[in-house]
């Protein structure tokens, strides 16, 4: 990263433009409000990334109602550096605008060497939460979740762990990701034994991954525990970007993403057609597909990545359309639900 990354951004919004489009929805039955679209660091936002890229696509984000900026303690790579680019960020631009931000980070899949840098025990959860404090330089982070359930530590341990870090006033709330629904009841069991609700559930959700609709959205809906939904665009599969194979740089190209490039070919139809639909309804596939996650309302915030402010202001336009019409409905779930 260049020194001259540091150089101040000229374009500011006057502070009261910054609330007037982006709608804000309350998550489960807590005090809180999300953003309908908030932002995740996982890509784009590491040692090798762009500095400038990376801030200017926070402070566009910011300014356009992004409240809420979504980490973990392993995203990088390597691990910690998009935890650090944020508390860069924080120090240049945002420092004074805290209270107005919702910031997140987790603990749970492997961090640091050794027995205590993975999994769900205390010892792990409270160090790495100390540490992404202050790579962060942060006196708290707004929600604290675990990141993904672990079978070898007993349930009580983890939830009671996130309990004590509320109560020492590291964490505002605390949250659970990648918890099936029936783990998802266990915990809250005990979450509501201990006295700390649990705010959020953090999932894959996508119109190709829907799997949340099987149990989990009615599990936390009857609980009162908002839902925040990841990778919504799949990756990328649901954008215009794939129509025409696999553009040099994106995901699908990168050896780091998870996005595996046979998908492209096998989806290529339903993209088109999902397309086709979106073109009709005058909105980018990438918006269509945002809004169509926002319809149930046990969806508190969609998740997105950009890898460059065009691609955020893209998608926060889905806001301008989140409603659907019956035949539109009817039209778009015979495509998802097509073999
Ligand atoms: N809890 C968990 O286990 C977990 C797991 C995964 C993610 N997450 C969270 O969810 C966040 C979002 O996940 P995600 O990054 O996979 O979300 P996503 O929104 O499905 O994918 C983002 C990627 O899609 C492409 N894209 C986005 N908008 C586009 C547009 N308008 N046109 C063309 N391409 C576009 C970009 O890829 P290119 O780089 O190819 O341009 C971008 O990096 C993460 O940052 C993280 O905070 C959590």
């Amino acid at each position: 990263m260049k020194i001259n990354d540091h150089a101040p951004i000229a374009r500011y919004i006057a502070d009261e433009q910054r609330y007037e489009s982006m709608p804000y929805r309350r998550c489960g039955n807590s005090g809180l409000s999300l953003p309908v679209l908030s932002l995740g660091l996982w890509h784009n936002f590491g040692q090798y990334d762009s500095f400038a890229n990376a801030r200017h696509i926070l402070r566009e984000g910011f300014d356009i109602g992004i409240t809420h900026f979504d980490l973990a303690n392993n995203y990088g790579p390597p691990y910690g550096a998009a935890e650090e680019t944020l508390g860069r960020i924080m120090a240049h631009d945002l420092a004074s605008y805290r209270d107005e931000l919702i910031i997140s980070t987790k603990a749970g899949y492997d961090m640091w060497p050794g027995p205590y840098g993975v999994g769900g025990s205390r010892k792990y959860l409270v160090s790495s939460l100390n540490q992404s404090l202050k790579r962060m330089n942060l006196d708290y982070v707004d929600i604290f979740y675990h990141h993904t359930p672990d079978p070898d530590t007993p349930l009580e341990e983890t939830i009671s762990a996130l309990d004590m870090l509320v109560r020492q006033g590291k964490a505002l709330y605390v949250g659970l990701s990648n918890y099936s629904p029936e783990q998802t009841r266990q915990a809250l069991d005990i979450f509501n034994q201990l006295g700390t609700p649990c705010l959020i559930h953090q999932a894959r959700y996508s119109m190709f991954d829907r799997h949340v609709e099987e149990g989990l959205l009615d599990t936390l809906g009857q609980a009162g525990v908002g839902m925040i939904a990841f990778s919504p665009l799949s990756q990328g599969l649901l954008t215009e970007k794939y129509l025409n194979g696999i553009p040099q740089g994106s995901r699908a190209d990168n050896q780091r993403s998870y996005l595996d490039a046979s998908l492209v070919e096998r989806y290529q139809p339903k993209i088109q057609a999902l397309a086709d639909i979106a073109n009709q309804r005058g909105q980018s596939l990438a918006q269509m597909a945002l809004a169509w996650l926002l319809v149930d309302e046990r969806v508190s915030s969609v998740l997105i990545g950009a890898s460059s402010s065009g691609q955020l202001r893209e998608n926060v336009a889905a806001v301008n359309c989140l409603a659907f019409s019956d035949a539109e409905k009817e039209q778009i779930l015979k495509i998802l639900d097509k073999e």
